[in-house]
């Protein structure tokens, strides 16, 4: 197995196509038991909005293979009162193994990735969300027993979850559908890179219709309508969303052994009904579970641990 030794995931077309299937496979593999690497190192958690799933996930993983965790919340570092981000970085690289940054500005990770040889990795920005994506695709690899060739519907915000997806599902050859608002469409520059990275039989189709969108997929996403940063636009946005969330009707039109995933915190009632979450179809505490996994793997690869 290769490894990705000293790199870093800023967004998940930094992996390659072989990168993301190994990953995904080594995730199986830590979950099963079937390997189960030791290393003694220090993931630093730095983190400027809130994580429940990333956060715990990250630091049970951590904990998992023998190393340590330094939680480098804003409110108690430097960060916090405004120390550099070019500062803050070369200081942390002297520190620390492997560092996970939750932030706004995708330039805020490029700048800690220029700044630390020591990898970094994008626990979620307002562009992208590639941690999420690796525990979702392994999700889909248990449910379906393949990744590539599989039809995933993403309905609501055309936000970093559907983007990560997106791009995701080019380099793994999915049938990608994303229904949203038409003013709240995936960034075109997404678009743009996921048909540069595509392998053969990528599909990409963005509508307004999510009936249609949804019609024979075998994997229905959702997320919040209003991402974090956004709050202030939530209440607004709830009758612009209305006609995507997930819910009965819609799951109706999906084929009839669809899987339903939401990275989490979902609203219930808004983009998802409680009937669907609760639902025999829903995979979410599955992928919430995946998260270790998946980050477990990217994290052992990163440090050439595997
Ligand atoms: N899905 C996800 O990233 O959840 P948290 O915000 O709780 O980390
Ligand atoms: N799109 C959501 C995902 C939360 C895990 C957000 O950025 O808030």
């Amino acid at each position: 197995m290769t490894t990705l030794k000293g790199r870093d995931i800023l967004g998940i077309g930094d992996l390659s196509v072989a990168e993301m299937a190994e990953v995904l496979e080594l995730g199986a593999q830590l979950k099963s038991g079937e390997r189960s690497p030791h290393c003694k190192k220090v993931l630093g958690l730095l983190f400027y909005k809130a994580s429940t799933r990333t956060r715990v996930s990250f630091s049970v993983a951590m904990y998992q293979l023998g190393g340590q965790v330094i939680d480098l919340n804003p409110s108690v570092t430097q960060v916090g009162r405004g120390e550099p981000i070019t500062d803050t970085a070369r200081v942390l690289d002297r520190y620390l193994d492997i560092l996970a940054v939750r932030t706004f500005k995708q330039s805020d990770l490029e700048t800690f990735a220029n700044y630390a040889d020591i990898p970094i990795i994008n626990a979620l920005s307002d562009l992208e969300h590639p941690c999420q994506i690796l525990a979702d695709f392994m999700t889909i690899q248990e449910c379906f027993g393949q990744v590539s060739g599989i039809t995933a519907t993403y309905l609501g915000d055309g936000n970093n979850v559907a983007h990560s997806l997106i791009l995701g599902g080019a380099l793994m050859g999915m049938k990608i559908r994303v229904a949203t608002p038409k003013t709240y469409q995936p960034d075109p520059m997404i678009i743009e890179k996921a048909k540069q990275l595509a392998v053969e039989g990528f599909e990409i189709i963005v509508t307004d219709d999510p009936i249609a969108a949804v019609e024979g997929s075998q994997v229905l996403y959702t997320d919040v309508w209003a991402s974090m940063g956004q709050e202030d636009l939530a209440e607004s946005r709830i009758p612009i969303f209305e006609p995507y969330q997930v819910n009965d009707n819609l799951l109706s039109h999906a084929d009839k052994d669809a899987i339903v995933l939401h990275c989490l915190p979902a609203h219930r009632g808004e983009e998802i009904t409680d009937g669907v979450i609760e639902g025999k179809q829903s995979k979410v505490w599955d992928q919430a579970e995946n998260r270790m996994h998946a980050q477990k793997a990217l994290m052992v690869s990163l440090l050439g641990v595997v």
